[in-house]
């Protein structure tokens, strides 16, 4: 059985097609331009989409060497994301279903990080608890099973990767920060600034906007403008920044390992890629000798690999879907399933 997997719900065009859990192709488009705008603007997004995503799906097929017509399964991002970018991948996808005649499985985003860990060799053991760190979203979830996520903790304003891209930006760095953060941050020391590690009501949420802020403070009553920071400065700062990011992400985690028992740990989502976080993440696994999956670097960040997983457990699963199904930009309600 092959089965497509499209993602277009923010700056990467990207493409999976997986036969009987065998990947055989995952072409990612990333968006380089946004970056001379300092963050991604909607509607170029939407518009380099529809330019990339007849060709990038043809040089899929090309590479897993199957034809349009031997494609069993279409699954697409349905949400949460841009509407604009998202609408591109969704309504092409239902056009190839309409067209084939083979079924459609819209996908939630989110979930496709939740279950990119199954992308490795080394899998993740039914329930794992999964720390989902992204542009737009940071969770903690309980994954029961294929069919069962329970929210644990959520952040109540930016997400980590997010506080990323913002304390980059200040600091004078491209979009997307976080990648550059953790280069500056090997030079840097980690305990030059103590930012704070924000508690919130539920204290297995998360807040970032505080971090972002105080970073912002601190350079204001230092160095007056961010402009004048000295530059043998820059990545003291970048790695005081990112420590207060794995202090504040790994400390729910800890709390939740000590009161419910897990089979694995796993970290997903564009900033997974981050070193720091990883190596913090494997350390508390091990202590509490649970087995740490994390995706190689091309599955953290949004890849067409992980929708195509998410597609065939959904399909496999029984589930069918209307071509109906509208695009989503947010999720509701902590419900996760599309
Ligand atoms: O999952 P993703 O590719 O897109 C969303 O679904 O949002 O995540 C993108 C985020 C950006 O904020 C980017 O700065 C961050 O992931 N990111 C990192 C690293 N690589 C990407 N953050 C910290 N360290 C990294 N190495
Ligand atoms: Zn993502």
């Amino acid at each position: 059985m092959n089965i497509i997997g499209i993602e277009s719900s923010c700056d990467e065009t990207a493409v999976g097609i997986i036969c009987s859990n065998k990947l055989l192709s995952n072409k990612i488009a990333s968006q380089e331009f946004h970056k001379k705008y300092g963050g991604v603007i909607p509607e170029l997004s939407s518009r380099a989409h529809l330019k990339t995503i007849v060709p990038l799906v043809k040089a899929a097929l090309n590479e897993s060497q199957i034809e349009l017509s031997e494609v069993d399964v279409i699954g697409a991002t349905a949400g949460p994301g841009l509407i604009g970018a998202l609408l591109v991948g969704l309504t092409y996808a239902k056009g190839l279903s309409f067209s084939l005649g083979k079924p459609f499985i819209p996908v939630n985003h989110i979930e496709g990080h939740i279950f990119s860990g199954f992308l490795m060799d080394d899998k993740p053991g039914f329930p794992y608890l999964c720390l989902v760190v992204s542009g737009g979203h940071t969770l903690l979830l309980n994954v029961k099973s294929d069919l069962e996520i329970e929210q644990i903790g959520s952040t109540i304003d930016d997400a980590a990767g997010e506080a990323f891209d913002k304390v980059a930006k200040l600091l004078g760095m491209e979009y997307p920060g976080g990648p550059n953060i953790q280069k500056l941050a090997l030079k840097g020391n980690e305990n030059f600034v103590k930012f704070p590690v924000a508690k919130c009501k539920n204290d297995l949420d998360y807040s970032f906007s505080g971090v972002k802020t105080a970073v912002l403070r601190y350079v204001q009553s230092e160095f007056g403008n961010p402009g004048n920071i000295p530059q043998n400065v820059l990545p003291d700062i970048a790695a005081s920044f990112q420590k207060a990011v794995v202090e504040a992400l790994t400390r729910n985690v800890i709390k939740v390992l000590n009161e419910q028992k897990f089979k694995s740990v796993s970290l997903v989502g564009g900033v997974a890629a981050n070193k720091a976080i990883q190596d913090r993440m494997r350390e508390i696994a091990n202590s509490y000798k649970l087995k740490f999956i994390v995706p190689k670097i091309e599955y953290c960040g949004d890849n067409g690999a992980m929708i195509a997983y998410r597609a065939e457990k959904l399909f496999l699963a029984g589930k069918k879907y209307s071509l109906n199904y509208n695009a989503f930009p947010s999720i509701k309600n902590k419900s996760y399933f599309t």
